[in-house]
């Protein structure tokens, strides 16, 4: 459907078709195209322009005021997914996106009992979202109890509780020395990884976060070389929802347990594959979350298009960074390729690819598959490497083997 809306409300993902002016006063060669770009948008905003054309046919829809509201609003109670068929344009999924846009999945197993902590808990159970109460202390803080430990649900908290969330993991760090082994400290590492990389997902044009996640690759590496190999609590298992900063982490620690498996001992090298695939998906931070959460079968092919085309951004993005290897790369522009070359974006295939592309077009596959997201059930572990392990003809068997043994020895 084509409609006309004020221009201040356009985004990336949108299909413009037309200006609401005369074709001379706009600065476009084009006027139906769709927005790809953070530049395309901004020379839109600033053309001066107070109307342009959308097609809803072809990109998203603009937000209607009753969208716009504040997402505190529905936090109260937001139903989550089923893993079956979900349509994108239903008030569930709408809700879903804003939930897992502004809420933040942590991993219970960080919480200690009887501490208390400086930020609200959301419990998160098949379909509902809804703010915990349990006991609080003297100074009005939430008293973590051994119920919530044990119960099944997941926990989140609101974004803006992050700083909170980290300074809890610092006191949990500095005391674990006392009560908690190796594993913890891990799950400390892991935890604090994703909170980084979601940082960055948000902002991704802020160096000292990149800088922040140069030194947090170190420090993965150094717990993997550490313990030779083991990587048990530095990902992230039972994954009911698919959380770009959650797989981030995960394929990066994968493609460094599996490089050093296959024989890799370089600090150097090890360094540019962890950093490259911790990267892998920034250009994902470009996309609308409408667009990034839909289900894959409900993607027009201009969105499909904007998906695919996470990878030239994401190089765009990770070219404006500093102190970046040239072979931190391969991981991020070939994560979607394959030996046969019938991957995109650019078809490479067999010998051509580079060791770290080939690892990790293992290791995102098989974290993709093993997590569920609207309209994806994801498959138990075992069954991902028999996918895999059929795909013979996409994926390096000798690196897969090297894989397979890394989770093996540290399945959690
Ligand atoms: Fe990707």
């Amino acid at each position: 459907m084509r409609k006309r809306i004020p221009t201040n409300t356009i985004r990336i993902g949108m299909y413009v078709d037309g200006f609401d002016t005369s074709w001379f006063k706009t600065p476009f060669l084009r006027h139906h195209f769709g927005i790809k770009s953070q530049n395309q948008l901004d020379k839109i905003l600033e053309s001066g322009i107070d109307h342009v054309y959308i097609d809803t046919d072809k990109g998203l829809d603009d937000l209607s005021d009753e969208q716009q509201a504040p997402p505190q609003a529905d936090v109260n109670k937001v139903p989550c997914l089923p893993a079956k068929d979900v349509a994108p344009d239903d008030s569930v999924f709408t809700n879903y996106v804003r939930a897992i846009n502004d809420l933040i999945l942590i991993d219970k197993l960080c919480l200690i009992e009887a501490t208390a902590v400086g930020f609200d808990l959301f419990t998160k159970t098949d379909m509902d979202i809804v703010p915990l109460s349990v006991a609080r202390n003297s100074k009005g803080e939430l008293v973590i109890t051994k119920e919530l430990l044990a119960s099944p649900c997941e926990l989140m908290i609101d974004r803006s509780e992050i700083q909170r969330y980290r300074d809890y993991l610092a006191k949990i760090a500095k005391d674990s020395g006392v009560a908690h082994g190796h594993g913890s400290k891990n799950m400390i590492i892991k935890e604090t990884a994703r909170l980084l990389v979601r940082d960055l997902f948000n902002d991704p044009g802020n160096h000292e976060k990149v800088e922040a996640c140069k030194d947090t690759v170190e420090t993965i590496i150094s717990s993997i070389v550490d313990t030779k190999g083991l990587i048990t609590n530095l990902f992230t298992v039972n994954k009911h929802d698919y959380y770009v900063y959650t797989h981030s982490v995960n394929v990066s620690v994968f493609c460094v347990a599996t490089a050093l498996a296959m024989g890799i001992q370089s600090r150097a090298e090890l360094f540019a594959i962890g950093l490259g695939s911790l990267l892998h998906d920034i250009g994902m931070s470009t996309l609308p979350p409408e667009v990034l959460y839909k289900p894959v079968q409900y993607l027009t092919e201009f969105e499909a298009e904007l998906l695919r085309g996470h990878i030239f951004e994401g190089l765009d993005i990770v070219n404006l960074y500093k102190g970046i290897p040239p072979e931190a790369m391969p991981p991020l522009i070939e994560h979607h390729e394959n030996l046969i070359g019938t991957g995109y974006p650019m078809g490479i295939k067999g010998d051509k690819l580079h060791v770290s592309g080939k690892i990790i077009s293992i290791t995102n596959t098989y974290d993709t598959l093993t997590t569920s997201r609207p309209g994806f059930k994801a498959i138990s572990p075992y069954e991902a490497l028999a996918y895999l392990r059929d795909q013979n003809s996409l994926y390096d068997a000798d690196i897969l083997k090297e894989f397979i043994t890394v989770l093996g020895k540290s399945s959690q």
